[in-house]
């Protein structure tokens, strides 16, 4: 059976702008700005070993084969609404990606997901799909967005958030071993209500301003 990866993304950068974004007195405006610049930081790890091919170019002096990646074989798949704030940030490291978009919400009482959107892009078997969710929490979203995400079969898949909460860690990695996990921070828990603590709050509302 494969051995569940999670990839911890250590990076200083990566975790000063995460701890300016814990802090419950930041600005709506802040706290998108620094997910934005966090998200480009994270897609440099993501795609770290993606395949180059090698195309032949001129430089002003000679001819010679240099590596370039296919971008457009790439496919962003964010899970509404918070896997947005992500994906400009992503967007700008590899701009010739596709984007595809998975709607769930967490119902209130079971906390299990219930899909009201999914389209992708054509062609899903030729790509590589990296799932976008800041939020990693109780995992059923996670799990339900990637289980349909598989039906198009994608060539790979990867999966990128925030945070994550070590139960939300398991309950993925229970249903997607095959998946590895790019996240920022793995927090102590889960509470009552399924948000992550310390954790940031509600990333959707903290985004968008909603709350
Ligand atoms: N979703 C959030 O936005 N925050 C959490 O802590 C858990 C789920």
């Amino acid at each position: 059976m494969t051995k569940p990866q999670v990839h911890l993304i250590s990076h200083p950068m990566v975790q000063h702008k995460l701890t300016l974004m814990r802090q419950k007195d930041l600005s709506t405006m802040s706290f998108r700005r620094l997910l934005h610049e966090i998200s480009m930081l994270m897609a440099y790890e993501v795609t770290r070993d993606m395949p180059t091919h090698l195309v032949e170019i001129e430089t002003p002096l000679e001819t010679m084969q240099a590596p370039m990646i296919d971008g457009k074989k790439t496919v962003f798949v964010v899970i509404m609404r918070a896997g947005s704030g992500f994906l400009d940030g992503m967007l700008e490291v590899v701009p010739g990606a596709r984007v595809g978009h998975v709607g769930l919400y967490r119902d209130p009482k079971t906390l299990v997901a219930v899909e009201y959107y999914f389209k992708m892009p054509q062609d899903m078997h030729e790509r590589d799909a990296i799932v976008l969710d800041p939020m990693l929490a109780t995992g059923n979203s996670a799990v339900a967005a990637v289980e349909r995400l598989k039906e198009t079969r994608p060539k790979s898949i990867r999966f990128v958030s925030l945070l994550a909460a070590p139960e939300g860690l398991a309950n993925f990695h229970a249903h997607h071993p095959d998946v590895p996990v790019y996240t920022a921070a793995i927090d102590r828990q889960l509470n009552e209500h399924g948000y992550i603590v310390p954790g940031l709050g509600d990333a959707g509302d903290r985004i968008f301003g909603t709350k």
